[in-house]
């Protein structure tokens, strides 16, 4: 079992500046911040801690996966679920917030052991997938886009190349779950040097995908998300159980240990 990954980053805490945000359906958003600091030391999986308010509404800042880097600046695909991420989806350019990054690990491109990425999403879980895609380029692999979504209206790949798609009720691309979809694909493809599974969506597309992944011996790893707090290890407020080598569980805090972990460890 492969342990999980640990790294350091040279993290800073800066007054950034929103200079765009778009918005791509209904309520996601690509907002880019200039923070040269972070966009510099940023690696594919990475996230970023925001304080997207002044006011003490929502009090705690808010984790965001860097979706890509562009020269000086990051761009965030936010989702507007509650309060927080509201304030953020509706930040014009001109306003600045404090951003602590780059936190966390990140995903593991440049092993021998494969030639070809599947690159597996659900929902916003898909905002990594184009920082990740760019840097398998970089390392010379082949990449799969695989995302999925309950309907054609939930698709988002800004920016992905080489897409399939799934959808629960059929609406757009292969009928079932995206998991169902790889699932589907595995046996059509050729690849000499050997295949990886990356992913980042909700838990029980994780579940399916650790548990696919196992029973064909395919090495994965996934970007799980928990609630946060701090984001550097203090709070304690992220803490995920994990499997360990020796059969038992552990816990991990993902703002540190993760939020990327090999699929091996996660808990079926
Ligand atoms: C490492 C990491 C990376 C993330 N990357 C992104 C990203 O790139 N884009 C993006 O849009 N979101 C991302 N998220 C999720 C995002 O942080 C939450 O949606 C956000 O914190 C919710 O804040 P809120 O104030 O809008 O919602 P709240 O008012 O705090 O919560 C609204 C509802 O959403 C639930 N909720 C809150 N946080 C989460 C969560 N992390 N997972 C599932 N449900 C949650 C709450 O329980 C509640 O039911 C990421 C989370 C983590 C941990
Ligand atoms: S978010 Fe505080 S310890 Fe992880």
């Amino acid at each position: 079992m492969s342990p999980v990954m640990i790294e350091t980053n040279a993290i800073a805490d800066i007054r950034a500046t929103i200079t765009e945000n778009r918005l791509i359906s209904s309520d996601i958003s690509i907002i880019t911040l200039e923070c040269p600091e972070i966009a510099a030391a940023a690696k594919p999986g990475n996230f970023v801690n925001i304080k997207v308010s002044e006011s003490t509404q929502p009090l705690l800042r808010r984790p965001f996966s860097i979706h890509n880097v562009r020269g000086s600046a990051i761009d965030i695909m936010v989702k507007s679920i509650g309060s927080g991420t509201a304030i953020f989806s509706n930040s014009v350019a001109g306003t600045s917030m404090m951003v602590l990054g780059p936190l966390g690990n990140s995903f593991n491109t440049s092993g021998q052991n494969f030639d070809t990425a599947i690159l597996l999403s659900g929902g916003v879980g898909t905002a990594p997938m184009l920082f990740l895609e760019r840097a398998l380029a970089l390392d010379q692999k082949t990449v799969i886009n695989l995302v999925g979504g309950r309907t054609k209206e939930d698709l988002i790949a800004p920016g992905l190349t080489n897409l399939m798609f799934a959808t629960d009720d059929g609406s757009a691309g292969f009928r079932g779950n995206v998991v169902e979809l790889l699932e589907s694909v595995l046996p059509t493809l050729e690849t000499k040097g050997g295949l990886k599974v990356f992913a980042c969506g909700p838990n029980p597309m994780l579940k399916a995908l650790a548990g696919c992944c196992r029973q064909h011996h395919i090495p994965c790893e996934l970007s799980l998300e928990s609630v946060m707090g701090c984001g550097i290890g203090i709070c304690y407020g992220c803490s995920v159980e994990i499997n360990t080598p020796d059969g038992s569980t552990r816990t991990l805090l993902l703002c540190k240990e993760g939020p990327v972990i090999d699929a091996e460890l996660f808990v079926l």
